[in-house]
């Protein structure tokens, strides 16, 4: 297999093609059903018998010490009622933790800030990503994901290291809630994929499931964000979609990885914080005092 191929049509075509205990991580963020213009609405019986034969291909490929990350969102019924996609798919996971051959490690929450304003029932601004390793001894480098210590200056109060900085230099586990801005409109990494995923979600995944040179596989390539958080760190990348436009989008964000001009988010970059006082955050509807009455309903004195 080359370093990147990046296949036209249906991902069971690719992932039967890929052979057993090859590949070192799957990513992917499948279709919800939820009538998008890149899927045909189908029942959530026949929905979940292809991510069945999905997953099954996805389990085949992954070597042990390998892992398979799945990032979902919510399938919108006839109802508009919700139905958590992971609720759904972790039994088709389970399936193989019977057999000791999958271990769900954690289940990370995907906070975003931006998204459909809903009115009848608080806005969704999160999904979620399902990591199972391949069997109990499973690559995990933590170090390579760490994050700015929040306190880095603590000392140690008591015990052997007693005056000592406590924390560690190198920074603190990620934990399992990410809060990374998803891809709208004026996001440097858009493009007319309608629900691609930023670049750090997939590159976080890779740098701490990965070692370089590894193999990652992504079923539901889309405009092919695996392939580049691949690519910008010496991995190897597969991954399949069934439309062309996108392939061709994958095709050049990967080439502009390689060559270094990829446009993109920083990695780590903290979430955009709007500076205070400005006409864009001073509300133009009511004064200071309205705004504190208006979530604590007891008089309050406020001088503006
Ligand atoms: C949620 S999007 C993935 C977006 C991707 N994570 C990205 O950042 O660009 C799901 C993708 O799966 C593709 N797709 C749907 N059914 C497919 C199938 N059976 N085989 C391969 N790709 C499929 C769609 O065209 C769509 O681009």
């Amino acid at each position: 297999m080359n370093d990147v191929t990046l296949f036209h049509g249906e991902c069971l075509r690719l992932l039967r093609k890929i052979p057993d205990a090859s590949v070192q991580l799957v990513i992917t963020s499948p279709p919800y059903n939820v009538g998008k213009e890149y899927e045909r609405l189908v029942t959530i019986e026949d929905y979940l018998k292809l991510q069945r034969a999905v997953i099954d291909e996805c389990v085949r490929i992954t070597r042990p010490g390998g892992s398979i990350c799945w990032q979902v969102g919510n399938h919108v019924n006839g109802h508009g009622q919700m139905i958590p996609l992971d609720i759904l798919l972790h039994p088709l996971f389970v399936a193989y933790a019977s057999t000791d051959e999958l271990r769900l490690r954690n289940r990370v929450v995907w906070h975003f800030e931006h998204g459909l304003h809903c009115k009848n029932r608080f806005s969704g601004r999160h999904e979620t990503i399902l990591w199972y390793s391949k069997g109990d001894e499973y690559v995990f480098n933590l170090d390579a994901v760490r994050v700015p210590q929040k306190y880095p200056g603590k000392l140690a109060y008591k015990g052997d290291r007693r005056g000592q900085y406590s924390c560690n230099p190198l920074g603190k586990n990620p934990g399992d809630v990410w809060i990374i801005p998803n891809v709208k409109n004026n996001h440097v990494e858009k493009t007319s994929h309608p629900c691609q995923f930023p670049i750090e979600i997939p590159e976080r995944l890779i740098l701490a499931l990965t070692n370089e040179g590894d193999l990652v596989v992504d079923p539901f390539l889309g405009v092919g964000t695996v392939a580049v958080a691949a690519v910008l760190h010496g991995r190897r990348a597969a991954g399949a979609d069934i439309k062309r436009e996108y392939l061709s989008i994958a095709r050049q964000r990967v080439s502009a990885a390689a060559s270094g001009h990829l446009k993109r988010r920083p990695f780590g970059q903290p979430v955009y914080q709007p500076k205070p006082n400005t006409p864009l955050t001073i509300s133009p509807f009511k004064s200071r005092t309205q705004s504190a009455t208006l979530f604590d309903q007891r008089p309050v004195n406020v001088h503006c």
